[in-house]
């Protein structure tokens, strides 16, 4: 089995779509949930699945011995990150080339960096007066939201649209792609690797 570990610091939605997406699953089983906040709902969410849970505050994040070794003991193939606001320290992506992505809820390099997270990026849409947005899946690099494109998918935003409403439909194509681009992902670079050394 692959283990998949999904970092979230938030509500969990999408973390949820990818629980239910897994479930079963002959080669690929979400192992862990790791968040830096104890009051994230993502927590509830992996009690209901009975999922295992960590907590990694910003500084234990940092220090590479710490949190190498918890993800070790769970033996950790793939991180997916849904809503995980702690930027990925370059320890974590050296010990994990190509194999942690993340969802962003607009399409990069558009509305991305340093502090574009949740309505943020949704207002800034509304504010720019664009014709469209949507979500980014990409692999996690040293900087915020610039790692390789995976996967894009688009909605159109309209003349009303509140940044509720943007934020609503870019969820909810979210939850629509996420798990699967993550499963096709995790097998093209995983489960090809492993049969070849088997
Ligand atoms: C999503 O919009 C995702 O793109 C962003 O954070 C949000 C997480 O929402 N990175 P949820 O916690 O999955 O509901």
């Amino acid at each position: 089995m692959i283990n998949l570990a999904i970092f979230a610091s938030g509500t969990g939605s999408n973390a949820r779509r990818i629980m239910e997406h897994f479930q079963g699953h002959p080669l690929i089983r979400v192992a862990l949930v790791v968040s830096n906040k104890p009051s994230a709902g993502v927590l509830k969410i992996a009690d209901e699945f009975g999922i295992a849970k960590v907590i990694i505050n910003r500084e234990s994040l940092k220090d590479k011995d710490t949190t190498l070794r918890r993800l070790g003991s769970f033996n950790i193939d793939f991180i997916a990150l849904a809503g995980f606001l702690l930027l990925i320290p370059k320890h974590l992506v050296q010990a994990f080339p190509s194999r942690i992505v993340n969802i962003h809820p607009a399409l990069l390099p558009d509305f991305g960096g340093k502090g574009m997270y949740g309505m943020n990026v949704h207002r800034a849409v509304k504010e720019t007066g664009v014709e469209k947005t949507g979500m980014t899946i990409h692999f996690v690099n040293e900087k915020y939201d610039e790692g390789e494109t995976l996967f894009q998918a688009e909605v159109a935003v309209k003349r009303e649209d509140s940044p509720e409403i943007i934020a609503k439909k870019v969820l909810a194509l979210e939850h629509k792609h996420y798990p699967v681009v993550l499963e096709n992902v995790i097998i093209r670079n995983l489960v090809n690797e492993k049969d070849q050394e088997s």
